[in-house]
C-alpha cells in the first residue's frame, strides 16, 4: 500500500496498527508489552457490545503503566454505556481513557441509540478521535454522508479532537 501511494503521488505517511478485541489475548499482549500503538504510544481498544467485561479498569490502569495511552473504539456503540449515559464512561475517562466515535455513528447507520449517545457524546465535548470504520464501500457512502452532518462539523471544530484532520481536503 505505501508503493501504490507513492507511485500515486499522494502525499500521505501510513501507517498501520491494531483495533484490540477486549479478549485473553490482548490482556496477555498487555503483560507483555507487545502491543501495536500508533503516534504517541496510542492503543485503540475495543469491547464487546452487549456485555461489559470484568477488569476494564484494570487492564485500563495496566496499560497506562506500561506508558501506553489507551483509547476506547466507539463508546456510542455499547449498550452498557448507552442506557446509562455519560457517568457510566466516566471512570475511564477520569483515569485518561480517550474516546474515539465513528463518524457513521452519527447519522444513524448502525442504530438510533447509537445515533443518540454519538450525539450526547459530541455535545459533551467527550469525544478525542473520530475515525472511518471504513470497511466496505457501503461504509464509503454513508461516511460522505456522515461528514455532511452539522454533529461532524461541530465535532472537528472542537479543540479536544486529535485527528481533525481526517476529512480535511
Ligand atoms: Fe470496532
Amino acid at each position: 500500500m505505501k508503493t501504490v501511494i507513492k507511485q500515486a503521488g499522494i502525499n500521505l505517511e501510513l501507517e498501520a496498527a491494531a483495533e484490540y478485541y477486549f479478549d485473553e489475548f490482548f490482556l496477555k499482549y498487555i503483560q507483555e508489552e507487545k502491543l501495536l500503538t500508533f503516534g504517541d504510544k496510542y492503543v485503540l481498544f475495543e469491547l464487546p457490545t452487549i456485555n461489559k467485561p470484568q477488569q476494564v479498569e484494570e487492564a485500563v490502569f495496566e496499560m497506562i503503566l506500561k506508558g501506553y495511552k489507551p483509547i476506547l473504539a466507539h463508546p456510542e456503540r455499547y449498550s452498557y454505556y448507552q442506557e446509562p449515559g455519560l457517568q457510566s464512561l466516566e471512570k475511564l475517562k477520569s483515569m485518561g481513557v480517550l474516546f474515539q466515535l465513528n463518524a457513521l455513528s452519527l447519522i444513524g447507520f448502525y442504530s438510533p441509540r447509537v445515533q443518540k449517545f454519538a450525539t450526547q457524546l459530541v455535545k459533551n465535548n467527550w469525544i478525542d478521535w473520530v475515525g472511518s470504520d471504513m470497511h466496505n464501500h457501503r461504509y464509503f457512502e454513508a461516511f460522505k454522508q456522515a461528514i455532511q452532518s452539522d454533529n461532524y462539523q461541530k465535532l472537528c471544530s472542537s479543540e479536544n479532537l486529535l485527528n481533525n484532520t481526517l476529512t480535511e481536503l
